[in-house]
């Protein structure tokens, strides 16, 4: 029970750390989260004012229809008795289909702004391509390619893009596929969900100007730990973002200090799912840890990646996410605090 407890103080200190009203689509920050804004503005407008006929016209009619007419000795007459109108028939058919037929162009409008692919001209760069793999709990993001230059790593749970400029773009262009069953990839501000379908491989276009941590949440309910299935995209300016680049592509360090907690890691079933490039690590089940400590957070964005929160990970992950794929190993203390000193090395 205390774990219980622990895990849901780390997370609400985790939530007041973060700027969680960056999940409102209305503050988009990019043309995509835009389009999608006015869109629905537009649609709750002509929402709006439909409503207001309607119950402009009930009210009305209550009011003016309230005195039946006649006395209490004399019953009140019958009112006029209506079979069907034609013209009024035509109308409350004519008038809806006009509207529908409205909103099915702007939103296929729209639906065609936000997957175009970006135009090509000098002013817009190769796209970043990363194809993002949906798990139960967690996000892979592969690497594929860049302004022409070919990429070949992998990272998890904090997508890094780069950002544009007026006289430059940089799009990014996301493959989501799913490993196991339907995820759904939503950041608010910077365009709409789009599912992670198993056997499938559907697209999406990111393109912004502004820097900084977008968040977002898988937006599709995959199983018990769908609600600690966050997103974090940061958007680096392109010499940020150049940097990071060369820093994942390099295999882990490997720190002379830390042999006897990469031969721990090693020598126990870690390596059946984590991979560690440079290492025998070569599991493709679990996050990537070739470079751990280059992220925020751990468990899908679920709390700060720090000593204390990485050491009670190993020790127990289910204290944190019950339920999540990775299970309590029993290590005794010496190999879990060499194994934690390990992975603390992983910068
Ligand atoms: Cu993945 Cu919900």
């Amino acid at each position: 029970m205390s774990g219980v407890f622990a895990s849901g103080n780390a997370l609400l200190a985790a939530a007041a750390e973060e700027p969680w009203h960056e999940l409102s689509i209305f503050e988009p920050a990019s043309p995509g989260g835009a389009a999608i804004v006015r869109l629905a503005l537009l649609v709750l407008a002509v929402a709006a004012l439909i409503f207001l006929v309607v119950e402009g016209i009930l009210f009305y009619t209550i009011a003016r229809f309230r005195h039946r007419g006649g006395s209490s000795d004399t019953p009140p007459p019958e009112p006029p008795q209506v079979y069907g109108s034609n013209p009024i028939e035509i109308a409350w058919t004519v008038a809806p289909a006009l509207i529908v037929f409205f909103l099915v162009l702007v939103s296929a409008r729209t639906l065609w702004e936000v997957n175009a692919a970006p135009a090509t001209s000098r002013n817009v760069i190769e796209p970043l391509t990363v194809t993002v793999v949906g798990r139960q709990w967690w996000w892979e993001y592969r690497y594929q390619s860049y302004d022409g230059r070919k990429l070949a790593f992998i990272t998890a749970n904090e997508l890094h893009i780069p950002a544009s400029s007026p006289e430059r773009s940089r799009p990014t262009r996301l493959l989501l596929e799913s490993a196991d069953v339907v995820h759904s990839f939503w950041i608010p501000r910077l365009e709409g969900k789009v599912d992670l379908i198993p056997g499938r491989t559907n697209q999406l276009w990111l393109k912004t100007d502004v820097t900084g941590l977008f968040l977002g949440q898988c937006a599709e309910f995959c199983g018990t730990q769908h609600a600690h299935m966050l997103l974090r995209v940061v958007v680096d300016s392109p010499e940020d973002f150049d940097k990071w680049l060369a820093g994942q592509a390099l295999p882990a360090v490997d720190d002379p200090q830390q042999a006897a907690g990469r031969e721990a890691f090693l020598s126990e079933s870690c390596v059946n799912c984590h991979r560690i490039r440079g290492t025998t690590a070569r599991g493709n089940y679990a996050p990537d840890l070739t470079h751990l400590m280059s992220r925020q957070t751990l468990a899908s964005g679920i709390i700060p990646l720090d000593e204390t929160n990485l050491r009670r990970w190993i020790h127990n992950p289910h204290d944190i996410k019950p339920g999540c794929l990775m299970p309590a190993f029993g290590l005794s203390a010496e190999k879990e605090e060499l194994i934690v000193q390990y992975l603390l090395s992983l910068k």
